[in-house]
């Protein structure tokens, strides 16, 4: 009997799930942080994805710089579901985000964008942090183009799944020539591509995809 219980304690723990509860409380702490409404979690990731781009734009809560307060809010996040049974990749895994949705679109765009911020907040951080002014700026004037490309691959990818692979490129040559601005650093291309590369993989890793470092960049 013991040991049958033992068992059964090791395989709950083995395969974690995400539990809800937690995962709504700590999306609302990431809200909060970032002082969005409530509204704006895994339910409604588009709507979550254009409020990052406005913060990225205009700056967090108290005027502080978007990156700053996107990532702290993003690595608070991470931390409250690791600290309360559950783990953010069980909570960010694409079949069980489909399983709690109500739309298969809802729960991809959740998991990519969670994914691009994974990137943006980790490896990316310090080509973002060291070239803020510009990347600001990009995200100011291409806004409406940014936005573009994550919408029309949502979309695309949905209806045409068995052309996933092309749609990705397309992302990342969207995101790529989007990060461009006179003055700044070719460096940027490479970070829209990759973010947009990030941002597919969830359900594309598949595709084997990858952005070039601009050789002239010294
Ligand atoms: C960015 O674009 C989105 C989508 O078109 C729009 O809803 C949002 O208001 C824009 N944000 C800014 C700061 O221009």
């Amino acid at each position: 009997m013991i040991k049958f219980l033992l068992a059964l304690i090791l395989v709950a723990q083995v395969s974690g799930v995400c539990h809800v509860p937690q995962f709504v409380g700590c999306q609302a702490k990431f809200s909060d942080a970032l002082g969005i409404d409530r509204n704006y979690n895994w339910l409604n990731p588009l709507g979550l994805t254009i409020q990052i781009q406005d913060i990225y734009i205009n700056g967090g809560l108290g005027g502080i710089r978007g990156l700053n307060s996107v990532c702290n809010a993003y690595n608070q996040m991470i931390q409250c579901l690791t600290t309360s049974q559950t783990t953010a990749s069980e909570c960010f895994n694409i079949p069980w985000l489909l399983s709690h949705s109500e739309a298969p679109n809802r729960a991809y765009s959740y998991g990519f964008l969670m994914n691009m911020l994974q990137y943006q907040c980790g490896a990316g951080f310090y080509i973002a942090s060291d070239n803020w002014k510009c990347l600001q700026n990009i995200y100011a004037k291409k806004n409406g183009t940014m936005f573009g490309c994550i919408n029309d691959f949502v979309l695309n990818a949905y209806e045409d799944p068995a052309r996933g692979c092309d749609y990705v490129q397309t992302g990342m040559n969207c995101f790529e020539a989007a990060s461009t601005l006179s003055g700044c650093p070719d460096e940027l291309k490479y970070y829209g591509c990759e973010s947009f590369r990030q941002y597919s993989a969830p359900q594309f890793s598949r595709c084997h995809k990858s952005c070039q470092v601009d050789l002239s960049f010294r």
